[in-house]
């Protein structure tokens, strides 16, 4: 039976991969408080000890804007740790299945990225899971790096709860209309995840090894990202209203690329996968919430 090991199981990817797979083999799901990626040591017990044939990493440092003032620790879990793992996937036999993000780009591609273009982090965060891609490749072995972006889900801090909150609270929400990205569910990374490891016949993972980019289809801004939450989801109240702004009128400690799409299409060629549309995913977490309009309208 093959036995997956998941770490940082209490995060959004975390949690969903703990769902997805829970019938798909023996699970072992650890937190930081079994492993703690700032502890190299802690890293390498919790590997020795499970003995997995997959690991999948779902820890990392995920506060971009601290990260800025905190770059040390945030290289220490999304750099170096990544290394270690990899050291002991390597050692052990296990394939090491990684997520990085969208945030090694610069911004300055007017069409999707590939896989295959410059890298150039404009913040602290990007440059740290660059680092943790870079360590993965140095050491090599078998290994899956899936590149994604905007992650939100029902559970954790993502810009979807933020906006259900914050829509409910103000009358009047600013949001920058000027970086464009596909936001993706943790939902739908993780069956994208699992339709790969449970592929027949499976891919020859020592041929496959790499980097891939895997988001949620199409595109949007943050601007529009919330005005589709606030038609989508009902309401107790009527939502703030929505103002498109610049982001050079909301400035934060991080800078952000302007265009962080990604292409799937390696991911589509190499391994026949696809993820639902943003949208699509945004109704199914919207209903895990309890709050689809269009399942409130069915119903009632
Ligand atoms: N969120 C996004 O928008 C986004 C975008 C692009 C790529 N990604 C990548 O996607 C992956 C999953 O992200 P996510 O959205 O699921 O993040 P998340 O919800 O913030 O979860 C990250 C998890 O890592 C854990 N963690 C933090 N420091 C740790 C440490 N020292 N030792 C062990 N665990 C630690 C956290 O534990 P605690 O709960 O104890 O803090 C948390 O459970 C990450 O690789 C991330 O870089 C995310």
């Amino acid at each position: 039976m093959t036995r997956f090991l998941i770490l940082g199981a209490k995060g959004q990817l975390g949690s969903s991969l703990q769902a997805v797979f829970k019938r798909e083999g023996h699970v072992i799901a650890l937190d930081r408080s079994s492993c703690d990626f700032s502890d190299p040591s802690s890293i390498r017990a919790a590997v020795r000890a499970t003995r997995p044939s997959i690991i999948l990493n779902a820890a990392a440092y995920t506060a971009v804007d601290r990260a800025e003032s905190e770059s040390d620790l945030a290289m220490r879990i999304n750099g170096e740790a990544v290394g270690i793992l990899a050291e002991e996937a390597k050692s052990c036999g296990a394939l090491l299945v990684h997520y990085s993000t969208d945030y090694v780009f610069d911004g300055t591609k007017s069409g999707p990225w590939l896989e295959s273009d410059p890298v150039h982090p404009l913040n602290a965060y990007g440059a740290t899971k660059l680092a943790g891609e870079r360590n993965i490749q140095q050491i090599g072995g078998r290994y899956l790096i899936f590149r994604t972006s905007w992650v939100f889900s029902p559970q954790g801090n993502n810009f979807l709860r933020t906006m259900l909150r914050l829509g409910q609270e103000r009358e009047e929400l600013k949001i920058v209309d000027d970086q464009k990205g596909a936001p993706t569910s943790a939902l739908a990374l993780a069956m994208a995840t699992r339709s790969i490891l449970t592929a027949d016949p499976l891919p020859n993972f020592s041929e496959v090894a790499g980097i891939y980019h895997m988001t949620c289809s199409g595109e949007t801004t943050w601007c529009g990202f919330a005005q589709a939450i606030f038609a989508r989801a009902k309401p107790a109240k009527p939502w703030a209203a929505v103002k498109c702004i610049p982001s050079s009128e909301f400035p934060t400690p991080a800078a952000r690329p302007a265009n962080s799409v990604l292409s799937n299409d390696n991911l589509k060629a190499t391994f026949d996968v696809e993820l639902p549309s943003w949208q699509s995913a945004l109704d199914t977490t919207l209903t895990a919430l309890g709050i689809f309009a269009a399942d409130f309208a069915r119903k009632y």
